[in-house]
């Protein structure tokens, strides 16, 4: 098992190793003096895994309680932060109980953020059940719900108590949900780790799980000590993500979190080989380990229908917008343009 300890203004620890879902209790009643536990999950997850932290939990003495919703991004709102919410006062628990939130990253947000307003914050720990959730929505405190103008509208920084992830879970993901995941692992090589890039290119993502996770949790960590409320540098974390985004959006939310930032970095990288601010090897490498991880990069939508979805990210500051351009392999800037310069890069970047 590794344990990679993060400082930020809640300090916790992430564990990552195979059958840490059993020992769920034990490390809920080293951390809390909680009596109760309340459990959130999806109807997905849920059936899997959550007997065995329900029962892990009971066995260390706790009360639980579970709450499960419908799975999917579709549930990552307010009427589920409000169900949620009122879940946990008809089950009286305390300001000194726990809340455990089983899933992926819709599951991890929703809860966190539900945790962070209850009582006016109640601990929680995260169980990630997705790759995605794993190398990053489980770490780092930004919890948040979808409003209907966007994603990710309110939220909140709320760091939880401890991360737990058993990598056993992710045996049971479809492929496809696996890539999803494999798209922010990249996204970490791409930015600040051009050996861990090699080594992807070798041996892909799953025959290394836990060096990968482990791998991705520790630059993390590394970016949410230095700048936890994402004023300055978190924004790395962004590369892909603000084409990424706007390909989401574009398609109602029919392509994938993972998919949109896999085409969002190829469209970055290919924008910054046009302008001559990489070399056209980083995009070769780029394409090649994403079309290995089973990820698309081509957009299927125009700079315009692109432009008016970029054009309502949060990021933007007044008509600044900072994007994330690779200059070579593990080495990305941060690069603010004027929203005016938008649609030319989106065109350089192969909007169709
Ligand atoms: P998700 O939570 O919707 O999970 C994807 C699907 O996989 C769901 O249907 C779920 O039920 C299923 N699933 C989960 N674990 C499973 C398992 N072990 N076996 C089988 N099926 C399983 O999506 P996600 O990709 O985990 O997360 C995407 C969300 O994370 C988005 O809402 C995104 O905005 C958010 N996110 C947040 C942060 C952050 O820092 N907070 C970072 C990145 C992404
Ligand atoms: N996933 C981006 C961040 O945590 O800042």
């Amino acid at each position: 098992m590794n344990t990679i300890h993060v400082t930020a203004s809640n300090s916790y620890d992430v564990l990552v190793g195979a059958g840490l879902l059993d020992r769920t209790g034990e490390y809920a009643a080293k951390l809390t003096h909680a009596v109760c536990a309340a459990v959130v999950s999806d109807d997905t997850v849920f059936p899997l895994y959550g007997e065995a932290v329900c029962r892990s939990l009971r066995a260390a003495g706790l009360r639980v309680v579970s709450y499960v919703f419908p799975h999917g991004e579709r549930s990552k709102n307010i009427e589920t932060f409000s169900d949620i919410l009122n879940f946990l006062a008809e089950n009286r628990v305390t300001r000194t109980d726990l809340v455990v939130a089983l899933g992926g990253g819709v599951v991890g947000d929703v809860t966190g953020f539900a945790s962070a307003c209850y009582l006016r914050g109640v601990a929680y720990i995260q169980i990630p059940t997705t790759l995605l959730a794993a190398v990053d929505s489980s770490v780092g405190g930004k919890t948040a719900i979808d409003l209907r103008a966007g994603k990710n509208l309110a939220g909140s920084f709320y760091q939880p108590h401890l991360v737990l992830c058993d990598t056993n879970t992710l045996a049971t993901l479809p492929d496809a949900i696996f890539a999803d995941g494999c798209a922010e692992v990249v996204k970490y090589a791409m930015y600040g780790n051009a050996p861990f890039f090699e080594e992807l290119s070798q041996n892909g993502v799953k025959n290394q799980l836990s060096h990968v996770i482990s791998t991705c949790v520790c630059m993390k960590r590394d970016v949410v000590c230095a700048d936890e409320f994402d004023r300055g540098g978190r924004q790395i974390l962004n590369f892909g993500h603000t084409f990424g985004h706007a390909v989401e959006r574009c398609s109602d939310f029919s392509v994938s979190h993972g998919s949109a930032v896999a085409i969002g970095m190829a469209m970055m990288s290919r924008a910054a080989v046009k302008r001559g601010l990489c070399d056209a090897s980083v995009l070769a490498a780029l394409l090649a380990l994403l079309h290995e991880l089973g990820l698309p990069t081509e957009p299927t939508f125009s700079a315009s229908e692109l432009l008016e979805a970029a054009c309502r990210d949060k990021k933007i500051s007044g008509s600044t917008l900072n994007l994330i351009v690779p200059r070579a392999i593990g080495s990305c800037e941060i690069t603010p343009i004027d929203t005016s310069e938008l649609s030319a890069w989106l065109r350089d970047g192969g909007a169709v």
